[in-house]
């Protein structure tokens, strides 16, 4: 397949010294239901995400577990790739920093870089702080302590050093020339003016933990964490073998997902290290914010992490799924709580979706045989109605390619509410007495727009927009974006099972169903 269709969307690699939580369930869901529109839409996709394994914490960790580093990394990397398994997401691929693939592939790269005068030996200094596992500046300091309060003091160690400095031109005239390199927009500013402060040269050694890459010819150096993290994203399609179909095909990357607290090291250290090493940066960086829970910073100290797979539990996985990328606009920070959950599930996806394919699907049930009805000719309403439904895929395809999965979902909830509407001033249920021709139009034209809000539901709900896809007999292999419009039209007299609801209501504890 030619480049032009592939698609290579990436999530950040998790690390394993902390379980599972919303934030790693959001990114890789928002990268998720993108994978999955590229491919409806006929896309070669690859979806890559995984863990990030090296580093001083994870040395502690696993010491502090009384496992050896490579023991505990096995261990805690398996719960993201359960995670992914328990959301339901299709990434292609998961690849995790301790494999001989991406050990291979950042020492390559290292040695790219070295080869052109783009590391160098020196020292690293600043004030440590043991508690906090921090440096600080001297600027950072209050009173001579950390601004935690915590006590300091200096270190010396001798540490490589990336010439960061010297990308600083070259990188604002990459942002300027690429302007959907990095969004949403207002981070694109924050980003910009970061880097017209001035850069320094980026330590990328360490001499004083061992559980990293090692620097090639330089025993005594492992690799410090940002260059290790950010290479998996090449390693993924094959690097160092440049001529590897994959990399041919796939780099640059179409689009690295983060989040806002990631977004400096993959907007400015990622492309000067490419660029560095005459590699092309990725295509586009996007930085998504983050969540509360009911109004509060989510901490470990708080104890009120929001752990993803409690949450499909106890809501469902599509409702959930709904929930993240609709409540709030992907770039900025929201708030989860119970409320907005249940008022979402109920609403949208209950009421509004679910109540229009049930009530639709009964009356062909009941008043049509059973099969998909045969239209008449049709009237104003029945084309506009149809014209909304079939101009869908461009406007979300439009948000997509932003991702701008809120509004995707706001312009398919406008054509739900359409169609609604449509239900109530056609009326086909007394239709079926005074003029059953008519219904069947109605019932038809209805049938048709579930057929398209559903196919193009699948990448956030997959779950019920394929149950409504079985209840209207659509095969499997008519399910992609191709299908959409009136050459994949429903035939009438297909045979239809019997409807059953797709989208449960949240019934609170004690209420019972209503
Ligand atoms: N290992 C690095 C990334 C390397 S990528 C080359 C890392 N790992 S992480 O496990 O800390 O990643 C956490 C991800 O979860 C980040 O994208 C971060 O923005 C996201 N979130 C952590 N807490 C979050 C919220 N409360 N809300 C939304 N996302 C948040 O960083």
């Amino acid at each position: 397949m030619s480049r032009a269709n592939a698609y290579y969307i990436t999530s950040p690699i998790y690390y394993v010294n902390d379980a599972p939580h919303i934030g790693h369930a959001y990114t890789s869901l928002a990268c998720d239901a993108l994978a999955r529109f590229m491919r409806l839409d006929g896309r070669e996709v690859k979806f890559l995400t995984g863990t990030d394994e090296h580093g001083q914490k994870v040395e502690k960790a696993a010491s502090a577990a009384g496992e050896a580093p490579q023991a505990f990394v096995e261990r805690m990397s398996r719960r993201f790739s359960r995670l992914s398994d328990q959301m339901g997401f299709t990434n292609d691929d998961f690849i995790r920093t301790t494999e001989q693939r991406h050990v291979a592939s950042v020492q390559r790269l290292w040695r790219e870089l070295a080869a052109r005068d783009q590391i160098y030996l020196g020292v690293y200094a600043g004030w440590y702080s043991v508690r906090d596992e921090a440096f600080y500046t001297e600027s950072d300091l209050v009173d001579g302590m950390a601004p935690t309060g915590a006590p300091v003091e200096w270190v010396e160690e001798p540490s490589y050093f990336f010439r960061l400095s010297a990308w600083q031109d070259r990188l604002l005239e990459h942002y300027e020339n690429n302007p959907d390199f990095i969004a949403p927009e207002t981070r694109r500013n924050e980003v910009i003016s970061f880097v017209k402060g001035g850069l320094v040269d980026l330590s990328v050694s360490r001499t004083s933990f061992r559980w990293g890459v090692p620097v090639p010819d330089d025993p005594d150096h492992v690799m410090y964490v940002w260059i290790d993290a950010l290479t998996n994203y090449i390693t993924g399609v094959g690097y160092p073998d440049t001529a590897h179909p994959e990399y041919r095909r796939f780099w640059p990357a179409d689009v690295h997902l983060v989040g806002k607290d990631i977004l400096r090291f993959h907007a400015v250290y990622w492309p000067a290290f490419l660029m560095a090493a005459e590699l092309p940066p990725p295509k586009r960086v996007f930085a998504h914010g983050w969540w509360t829970n009911e109004g509060r910073k989510i901490s470990k100290s708080l104890g009120n992490i929001i752990d993803p797979v409690a949450l499909v539990e106890r809501y469902g996985l599509d409702q959930v799924r709904y929930f993240l990328l609709r409540e709030v606009p992907f770039g900025n920070d929201g708030d989860f709580s119970h409320r907005a959950m249940v008022s979402r599930m109920n609403d949208d996806l209950a009421n509004d979706f679910g109540n229009l394919v049930q009530r639709v699907l009964s009356m062909v049930n009941r008043n049509c045989d059973a099969r998909v009805p045969e239209p008449g000719a049709l009237e104003d309403a029945d084309e506009k109605l149809l014209a909304a439904a079939h101009a869908l895929l461009d406007e979300l395809r439009d948000s997509f390619a932003r991702q701008s999965f809120h509004t995707a979902l706001i312009r398919l909830w406008e054509v739900i509410g359409a169609a609604n509407r449509y239900v109530d001033e056609q009326a086909p249920w007394a239709l079926n007495k005074t003029d059953p021709a008519r219904m069947r139009t109605v019932l038809y034209v209805l049938a048709e727009t579930i057929r398209h809000l559903a196919v193009l539901a699948q990448p956030i709900t997959p779950g019920g927009a394929g149950r409504i896809l079985d209840q209207l007999a659509v095969d499997e292999g008519a399910r992609g974006f191709a299908s959409l419009g009136p050459d994949g039209a429903l035939v009438p007299g297909t045979p239809l099972a019997k409807p059953e609801g797709v989208f449960p209501r949240y019934v609170e504890a004690g209420q019972g169903a209503r």
